[in-house]
Order: structure tokens, then sequence, then C-alpha cells
């Protein structure tokens, strides 16, 4: 278990990045809220692998209703990471497990 950040410091329609270990082993996760509910998805483009944020935190599409991947643009459903335009159409990020314990969300896997 994981400790990532509190879980009030994710607002609704805002996602964060987070990485921990090192070298091949450091996994990349992002994190958001939408509709209420906290989602979490490896920040790995299912294009090319790539991490999907150009700057850090910044993971969402101007519209505020999609994803993007700053590489090649493709945009994902926040709700199940579904893509729906771009390269990887019809993929979909990786979905992880997280929980918020004691006020924390942790990452689980
Ligand atoms: S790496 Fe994400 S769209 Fe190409």
């Amino acid at each position: 278990m994981i400790r990532l950040c509190r879980d009030e410091e994710i607002e609704e329609g805002d996602a964060r990045g987070f990485r921990f270990g090192e070298g091949s082993d450091q996994t990349r996760v992002l994190v958001l809220r939408w509709e209420g509910a906290l989602k979490a998805y490896l920040n790995v483009c299912p294009h090319v692998g790539t991490p999907l944020d150009w700057v850090p935190d910044k993971f969402f599409h101007p519209d505020d209703r999609h994803l993007i991947c700053a590489t090649h643009g493709a945009l994902f459903l926040p709700e199940n990471g579904l893509c729906v335009a771009g390269p990887c159409e019809g993929e979909a990020l990786q979905a992880v497990e997280i929980a918020v314990e004691k006020g924390w969300i942790v990452y689980r896997g």
C-alpha cells in the first residue's frame, strides 16, 4: 500500500499524477475525481506508452470532458479510460486499484 495524497487534495474534475519506484520498476499513476468518484489509471498511453501529461498534473483537455495524451492528442473518457479519438481509439487506459483510508488515497495496484 502506498499513500498518494489526502482525499480532499483532488477536487471534482481535477487530476494528479504520481510516480513511485525506481528505473524499470517505476510506476506512474494518475488519479482523478469524476462525477464524485475517484478513478485511477496507469499514466501510460496505450498508443506508445508515454505519460499523458506534458506538464505535471495537466491531464484534462480544455473541454474539461476528456483526458488528453500530450504526445499525439488521443482523447480518453475520464469515467473508464476508453480512448474515443486518436491513434489508439478503442483501447483504454489501464485501471488500477485505489482506496481511501483514514482520509488518504492509497494505491493498491
Ligand atoms: S502516445 Fe498517446 S496518443 Fe500517441
